[in-house]
C-alpha cells in the first residue's frame, strides 16, 4: 500500500482544513500547503509547485480565488502535468457549479492522464460565517445583488466529506459529484433564518450589481476580483443552478446537511456572538 502522504492545497481554505482534519483522523499522512506554509504553496508562482508536489501519491485542490477566472484553465493544466511528472497518481478539484471557466479548468483535468475526481459545489453556507458575508451579519444587513434567485447552498463539512471519500475510495475515482445542499434557498431566507436563531434583527438589502461592484472597489479590490464578482453575481447567478444535486448522496449514502442543521453548528461555535463586536 502506497503510504506517501496526501497534498491538500488550500490549506487554511474552508474545505482544505477540514479535508486535513478527516484524513488524520484517519491516519493517512497528509501534506496541507498553502502561501504561509513551508514548503509554500502560490498559485501565481509555478516555481513553488513542485517541492509541494514531491512524494505525495494524491492530492485535493483548491484553486484561489476561482475557477471561473480566465486564467485558471491554463493554471490547472500546467499543474496537471507537473503532477504527472512527479508521479501523482490521483488528482482531486474543488470546482464551482455552473462557470464555464470552471468547466474548462475541469475537461484539463479529465484529460490529463491521471485518476482524477471533480467535487462540484454550489455556494457555501460557510460563506455567511466564514467569509465577507459575516461582517453583514454581524452588521445588521446584508446588502448584495442577489435578487430572488433561489441556490441550494452546501455545508462545506459536507464538502470535505466527499473529498475525502473520493480520496480514500477507488471505486469513486473518475466521477464528478455535483454537491449542493437538500434545499433552495434566496439569500433574504437565509438571512431571515439566521436572524431568528441568533435573535438579532439581520436583513438583506437587494442592491443594483453596479453599486455592488462599487462600494467593493472602493474597499481596495483589484479589477479580476471586481470581474469576478460581477460573473458570480449576474451570469454564474441566473438561477442555472438552482436546481439541488445528489452528489452527497451519491458519494456518502446519506441526505446532504440542510440549512438549520448548519445554523445550528454556528451558533454552537459563537461565529455569529456580537457580544465580542460590542465590547471592541
Ligand atoms: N465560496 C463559495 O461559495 C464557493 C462555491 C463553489 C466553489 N468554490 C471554490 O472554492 C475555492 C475556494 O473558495 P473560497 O473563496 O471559499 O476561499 P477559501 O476556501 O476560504 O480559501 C482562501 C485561502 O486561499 C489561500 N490562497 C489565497 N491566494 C492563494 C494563492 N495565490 N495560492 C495559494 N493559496 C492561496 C489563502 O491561504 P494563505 O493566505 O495561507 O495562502 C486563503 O486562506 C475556489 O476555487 C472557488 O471557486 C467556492
Amino acid at each position: 500500500m502506497n503510504t506517501s502522504p496526501i497534498l491538500i492545497v488550500g490549506k487554511n481554505a474552508k474545505t482544505g482544513w477540514r479535508v486535513d482534519r478527516l484524513l488524520q483522523a484517519e491516519g493517512i499522512a497528509t501534506r496541507a500547503v498553502s502561501r504561509s506554509t513551508t514548503p509554500a504553496f502560490d498559485w501565481e508562482d509555478q516555481g513553488t509547485w513542485r517541492d509541494a508536489l514531491q512524494g505525495t501519491r494524491a492530492a485535493y485542490i483548491t484553486f484561489h480565488p476561482d475557477l471561473a477566472i480566465p486564467t485558471a484553465e491554463q493554471t490547472i493544466k500546467d499543474f496537471v502535468t507537473l503532477a504527472a511528472e512527479t508521479g501523482l497518481e490521483h488528482l482531486v478539484l474543488l470546482s464551482g457549479r455552473g462557470e464555464d471557466g470552471a468547466r474548462r479548468a475541469e475537461i484539463a483535468l479529465e484529460q490529463g492522464g491521471l485518476d482524477w475526481n471533480i467535487v462540484r459545489a454550489n455556494w457555501f453556507m460557510q460563506n455567511f460565517s466564514e467569509n465577507f458575508m459575516i461582517e453583514g451579519i454581524l452588521g445588521g444587513e446584508l446588502a448584495l445583488p442577489a435578487g430572488d434567485t433561489v441556490e441550494p447552498f452546501v455545508d462545506v463539512d459536507d464538502i470535505a466529506e466527499v473529498a475525502v471519500a473520493t480520496l480514500t475510495r477507488p471505486e469513486l475515482r473518475n466521477r464528478v459529484f455535483e454537491v449542493s445542499g437538500p434545499h433552495a434557498m434566496t439569500f433574504a431566507e437565509c438571512v431571515a433564518a439566521i436572524s431568528a436563531a441568533t435573535g438579532y434583527p439581520v436583513e438583506y438589502r437587494q442592491i443594483p450589481v453596479d453599486q455592488f461592484i462599487d462600494g467593493l472597489r472602493a474597499q481596495g479590490l483589484p479589477d479580476p476580483l471586481l470581474w469576478l464578482m460581477r460573473e458570480l453575481f449576474t451570469v454564474v447567478f441566473d438561477g442555472r443552478n438552482s436546481a439541488p444535486t445528489a452528489g452527497v448522496e451519491q458519494a456518502l449514502g446519506r441526505p446532504a446537511t440542510d440549512f438549520d442543521e448548519y445554523i445550528r453548528k454556528v451558533m454552537a461555535s459563537g461565529a455569529w456572538d456580537r457580544s465580542g463586536l460590542r465590547q471592541a
